[in-house]
């Protein structure tokens, strides 16, 4: 049994088998489905877990309360990583009374068709278990319309939902205090980026909402429990990357067949380091999976794409690339961009068009390559990259 404080407990699971979150985003290091159980004069279950699980999810449970009934199950997000177990749950605890908002109930009803017995809620309600008292404060769009966070009046513990999670499997207890966090604080950049990245504004609203509430531990549906000077260090992230804010330093993300393409990057990256640019990632989108290009490209200001032209238009990987930056709504970037033909330039005008449509600051002059490298076109590549050095040392 892992307690948390009190009568507090954690009652989530490690996956170390899934190899993609949503089917897309790695997990080489695995991934938690966290659940909180508060046993007190009523018992509250707060979120669920993946239903592959349930079986040993409810073994934790049963670990805490025996033969206890559960009171309520607290939903305060409805994807299916952590509400998976529901029904299940029902079957086991039949006069369970589900507690969320009317749209996360509704969802209830969707997915699993269990949407009775239910208590809805709405901003800044309460809910009395005893010793504790939960108060429901809705985030929406973090990560899902319906999605809230539960506070503890107490214990001064948000249940937080995917706000503040991060990637990655709990080696050990849950607590912070009781591993090496170093992992998880990468791991929760690249989830940040991945899954709750388009929602910038929704983050930013919900940390307002919460700006004021005197938090001890967070708890969230995925990574570590998070206390101390910690709990500011998480908000700190979820807020810099919120509000895109960036550092200096380039990611140049480039497709490339049979390493004409690549020649351009790579002279791209040496003027940028001759320039002083010290932070250069280089990415191909063809091995490295976008996952972590795109928490790169919330890291960096500097943003340089380049690929060859592929039947009639731009190498897929770049166009699905392309497609995954749109969807986040970034802002605030310095872009450059190159490409290639062999007998019919499409790749250029492809990324010119994406640069009208996401409106980031375009930097230098797009540099075009007819088959193999020249003078000319490395001169031009490094002129791009002169062009980038010099609005990011202008920012200094
Ligand atoms: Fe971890 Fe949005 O679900």
């Amino acid at each position: 049994m892992i307690t948390l404080k009190g009568n507090v407990h954690y009652v989530g699971v490690n996956d170390r088998a899934k190899t993609l979150f949503e089917g897309l985003w790695p997990l080489p290091y695995g991934v938690t489905y966290n659940s909180y159980l508060i046993a007190d004069e009523k018992v509250a279950l707060i979120d669920t877990v993946d239903v592959n699980f349930f079986d040993l999810f409810i073994e934790k449970v049963r670990e805490v309360i025996g033969k206890r009934p559960i009171d309520y199950l607290v939903i305060n997000h409805m994807e299916p990583d952590h509400s998976g177990s529901i029904r299940l749950l029902r079957q086991f605890y039949p006069n369970i009374t589900l507690v969320s908002n009317k749209k996360a109930l509704d969802m209830v009803e969707g997915f699993y068709g269990v949407g009775a017995q239910t208590r809805a809620i709405n901003e800044g309600d309460t809910l009395e278990l005893g010793h504790h008292k939960l108060r429901f404060h809705m985030i929406p769009m973090v990560h899902w319309p319906e999605t809230m966070v539960s506070y503890d009046l107490t214990d001064h513990i948000l249940f937080s939902g995917d706000a503040f999670g991060s990637f990655g499997a709990l080696n050990g207890t849950p607590v912070d205090t009781h591993m090496d966090t170093t992992l998880y604080w990468s791991e929760m950049e690249r989830y940040y980026a991945n899954i709750v990245g388009k929602y910038g504004a929704p983050v930013q609203k919900a940390l307002q909402k919460l700006d004021g509430v005197f938090i001890e531990m967070i708890c969230s549906t995925h990574g570590p429990v998070w206390t101390g000077e910690n709990v500011a260090k998480v908000v700190g992230v979820y807020d810099r990357l919120s509000r895109y804010a960036t550092e200096e330093g380039v990611v140049i993300a480039y497709g490339s067949m049979y390493g004409n393409t690549q020649q351009m990057a790579e002279a791209i990256a040496e003027e940028l380091s001759v320039q002083g640019i010290r932070k250069i990632v280089l990415h191909d989108v063809s091995r490295v999976n976008h996952s972590y290009i795109l928490a790169d490209l919330f890291r960096y200001k500097g943003i340089i794409l380049g690929a060859p032209t592929y039947n009639a238009s731009i190498y897929p990987q770049m166009e699905m690339l392309m497609s995954e930056i749109e969807m986040r709504d970034m802002k605030d970037h310095y872009l450059g961009y190159f490409g290639s033909f062999s007998w019919a330039s499409h790749a250029v005008k492809r990324l010119a068009a994406f640069s009208e449509k996401v409106k980031f600051e375009v930097v230098g002059t797009p540099v075009e390559m007819k088959q193999g490298m020249k003078d000319s076109v490395r001169t031009a590549c490094q002129e791009l990259a002169k062009a980038m050095a010099d609005r990011l040392k202008a920012d200094r």
